[in-house]
């Protein structure tokens, strides 16, 4: 079974020294439970934001959120925890898995969280192996499985303690369009059979489409909704040099924020040289790749 999320006027403010960041102003949105929603919109434009608070990763700065009775917002450290654990399954893009386990283990670990006696965790293991296709990998670590796999390891894991939501963010975008449609169609199984309420965020239109519906998010509020088929005449797919190019424009943007801090003294020499570095390393990794591609930034 899955639950209802009602976001009501929900803002997100992070502050780098007296720099303010406004990730979400005023953001609202209802998922009905056992819905699966996809949620598009351009870099920085606060995907993420919104699916910490709603996971329960990080704090509103004002407004509610609602899922099933409860009010996270007003969450205790403590029950947050409790909340994350049971109520929240998360998969991640950058394939989140523990490199020294075994995809059984993975998908154990939030059970032994739980306290699951070992008995019912083995049973529930298998029998999430089978959901994902995977029996057969079992014993395999990570870097034995091709991305795809991994990433369906990651959604077992994400099921293990068998949560009513569950929370993806751009859960394909390291994959290439088959493993992409593969890994979209068992979140599409997992809402389905399961009854669990999805929201997923992505950039792929082939991806989103596979929702019941799509939901644009463009600086930091819901833009419009639009159904599944309406997105088939508007949005062509991504490409994965578009998206690049998005995080190289990222980057950018958080060299700016970064220079301007430091210009008005609210980070010191030090800090900013540290910072600045990293993300300068990030962007020539990222003009790698689109030099890799054979595109010029
Ligand atoms: N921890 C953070 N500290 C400061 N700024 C942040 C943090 N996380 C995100 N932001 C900023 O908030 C905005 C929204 O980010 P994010 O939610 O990650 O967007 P998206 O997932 O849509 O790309 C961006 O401007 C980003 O730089
Ligand atoms: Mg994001």
């Amino acid at each position: 079974m899955g639950l209802e999320i009602v976001v009501r006027d929900v803002f997100k403010i992070y502050r780098i020294g007296k720099v303010e960041i406004q990730a979400l102003r005023g953001l609202s949105m209802t998922v009905e439970d056992g819905e699966l929603v996809s949620i598009i919109g351009p870099s920085g434009s606060g995907k993420t934001t919104l699916l910490n608070l709603i996971g329960g990763l990080d704090k509103p700065t004002a407004g509610s959120i609602m899922v099933g009775d409860l009010e996270v917002a007003g969450l205790s450290p403590r029950q947050l925890t409790d909340y994350r654990r049971k109520t929240i399954g998360f998969v991640f893009q950058n394939l989140n898995l523990i490199p020294t386990l075994t995809a059984a283990e993975n998908i154990e670990l939030p059970m032994i969280a739980m306290g699951i006696p070992r008995s019912e965790r083995m049973r529930r293991v298998k029998e999430l192996l089978d959901v994902v296709g995977l029996p057969h990998r079992a014993s395999h670590k990570p870097d034995e499985l091709s991305g795809g796999e991994q990433q369906r390891v990651a959604i077992a894991t994400a099921m293990a303690n068998d949560p009513p939501i569950i929370l993806a963010d751009e859960p394909t975008g390291e994959l290439d369009s088959a493993n992409a449609r593969m890994i979209t169609e068992y979140l599409v199984k997992v809402n389905k059979e399961f009854e669990k309420t999805i929201i997923m965020v992505t950039h792929d239109a082939n991806v989103a489409r596979a929702a019941d519906r799509i939901m644009r998010i463009e600086d930091g509020v819901i833009k419009e909704t639009l159904e599944p088929t309406s997105l088939i005449e508007t949005a062509r797919p991504v490409s994965y040099t578009d998206q690049i190019k998005a995080r190289i424009a990222d980057v950018d943007r958080q060299l700016r924020n970064l220079d301007e801090s430091f210009r008005r003294g609210e980070i010191d020499g030090d800090e900013y040289v540290k910072r600045r570095i990293r993300l300068k390393n990030l962007r020539l990794s990222l003009e790698d790749e689109l030099h890799r591609l054979g595109t010029v930034a």
